[in-house]
């Protein structure tokens, strides 16, 4: 069943204040006990600088600890059925984090064990499995996994898993967690590997709560999203602590941790249970902020990369900032009309989403935290930038090489790769090696097939814009590329 929208939007009225405009609108509630009519403010962002937000404090060596061995996510599949389906030995087990300890050092990275209040020990997902990602082997945290295959219905996967779910307590927390993903998995699932929709995932979880209380609801209690998400890169962590505003629309205003922790809310349903999971994130958010990127693992030209300095600071610093001895990142959000990428995530974030904001001012998260969302896209930190291919928001462009040419950009490509194996990365263009493609998704002649190409042609997935580097010449280019590789 689909609810219409519960906001009355008409009486909104719009004041500029500062950098943030506010709009204060009169809401009328549908099928709520509470008072019919309250007045509600929602923020939403200018274009520029982006102003700082104090932050709570938290010790970054207890955030690692409680981020690679806590859940937040707390149902998931019973452990003994983990166990029944995987044999012994968990697969992917070379790749570790040092410092987890008891259940989770025999899990994979990216599973969490936790005990339910039943009992039963649970295994279930974390931040890592889209936060960390391996480069040429090695494992890397806050490293975007830009390889995720969310094509599949996550349900296949969990029901197959409940064929080793014993009768009893253990099949009341599987169902628990299975019900949960039927409610969102609609939600969920991408037409191109390697594109995320945790922005989708966490409008749906949204509107399965109530605000107030956080108890879920099996019917949505606000409409949905469109079920079909708008593909997103995931950004890397290691920019968190210079950037003032989290999301590539600048949306995640005031304090971080509660904005970060929510797209881990699938079984957290009450206001104490958030606020418990809240009380260790300040830990795991002063863990990120204090991130550095990894250094570039291949020889550097420093010559080369000296002039590549030069064109980088007449071209690329008053957005992008300093790096080096002096650095200054100057949190620049440019308007959609500046950057001309692909608009559509930004402008369904600003004119489709109040219900999502209200439900967000008005919930624990929002206490503290505003969901803000700006017409443009924030200029990222290049930290590190090298190592996150593909670009842009949107993930449409695979190397930085043609980013800085707009014309030689591909508009249907696929990584180049055999099966589910990393392609080789490319040290001239900085990505990973892919290969144009003749056609687009229509063009496909089996499903393997089209899920890997992707098409800059469907919505959403533009490659347009950011044509700053068009102008320089080849050698400019190129000298900019080794700079690039050393920041
Ligand atoms: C399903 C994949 C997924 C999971 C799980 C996930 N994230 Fe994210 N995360 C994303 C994506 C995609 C974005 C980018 C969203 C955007 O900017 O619109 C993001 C953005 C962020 C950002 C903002 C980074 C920036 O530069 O603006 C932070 C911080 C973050 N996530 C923290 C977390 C934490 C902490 C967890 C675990 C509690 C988590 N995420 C779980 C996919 C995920
Ligand atoms: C007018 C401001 C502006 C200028 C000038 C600018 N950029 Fe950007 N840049 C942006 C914005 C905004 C984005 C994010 C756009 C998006 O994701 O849609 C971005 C994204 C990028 C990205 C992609 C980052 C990622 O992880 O996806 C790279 C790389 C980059 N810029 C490099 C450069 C270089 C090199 C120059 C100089 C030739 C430059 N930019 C000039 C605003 C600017």
């Amino acid at each position: 069943m689909r609810l219409t929208i519960p906001f009355r939007l008409g009486s909104g009225r719009r004041v500029l204040a500062g950098v943030l405009a506010t709009l204060a609108i009169q809401t009328s509630m549908v099928g709520c006990d509470r008072a019919p009519t309250e007045t509600l403010a929602i923020t939403k962002s200018e274009v520029g600088r982006v102003p700082a937000s104090a932050q709570r404090p938290g010790d970054p060596q207890q955030g690692y600890d409680a981020l690679i061995n806590r859940a937040i996510v707390t149902c998931g599949l019973p452990y003994d059925a983990y166990r029944r389906r995987t044999g012994p030995q968990s697969p992917n087990l070379d790749l570790q984090f040092p410092g987890r300890t008891g259940r989770n050092a025999e899990l994979p990275y990216m599973l969490t064990a936790h005990v339910a209040e039943s009992g039963i020990e649970l295994v279930t997902s974390n931040c890592l499995g889209c936060h960390a990602a391996t480069f040429d082997g090695e494992l890397i945290m806050g490293l975007g996994n830009e390889f995720l295959d969310l094509t599949v219905d996550p349900l296949i996967a969990v029901e197959g898993a409940g064929a080793f779910v014993a009768e009893g307590p253990e099949a009341t927390e599987w169902r628990r967690w299975a019900d949960r993903i039927r409610a969102i998995s609609d939600y969920m699932m991408t037409d191109t590997i390697g594109v995320n929709s945790a922005n989708n995932l966490t409008l749906a979880l949204m509107a399965h709560r109530d605000p107030e209380t956080l108890a879920w609801s099996d019917e949505p209690l606000i409409e949905p999203p469109p079920e079909k998400p708008l593909p997103v890169s995931v950004p890397p962590w290691w920019n968190v602590g210079k950037k003032r505003a989290m999301f590539y629309n600048a949306e995640g205003r005031g304090d971080q941790v509660r904005y970060m922790m929510l797209a881990s809310t699938v079984c957290t349903d009450s206001v104490d249970e958030a606020a418990a999971i809240d009380a260790w994130f300040v830990h795991v958010r002063a863990y990120l902020a204090s991130l550095e990127p990894p250094s570039y693992p291949y020889p550097i030209d420093p010559d080369l990369a000296n002039e590549g300095y030069r064109v980088f600071q007449a071209n690329c610093k008053k957005c992008h900032g300093t790096y080096g001895e002096d650095p200054f990142y100057p949190n620049k959000l440019v308007a959609l009309d500046k950057v001309k990428t692909d608009p559509l995530l930004a402008r369904k974030g600003f004119k489709e989403a109040d219900r999502f904001l209200h439900w967000f001012q008005r919930s624990f998260y929002g206490e503290l935290s505003q969901a803000a969302p700006a017409l443009g896209y924030i200029a990222p930190p290049l930290d590190g930038v090298w190592a996150t291919a593909p670009y842009l928001h949107n993930g449409s462009i695979p190397t930085i090489a043609a980013l800085l040419q707009s014309e030689s950009r591909p508009t249907y490509w696929e990584f180049d790769r055999e099966g589910d194996a990393r392609p080789a990365y490319d040290r001239n263009q900085l990505g990973w090696a892919y290969r144009v493609l003749p056609h687009g998704k229509a063009g496909a002649t089996s499903r393997n097939e089209r899920y890997r190409i992707y098409d800059t042609t469907s919505s959403g997935y533009g490659n347009q814009g950011h044509t700053f580097g068009d102008d320089l010449r080849t050698d400019e280019r190129l000298a900019l590329i080794e700079y690039l590789k050393t920041l």
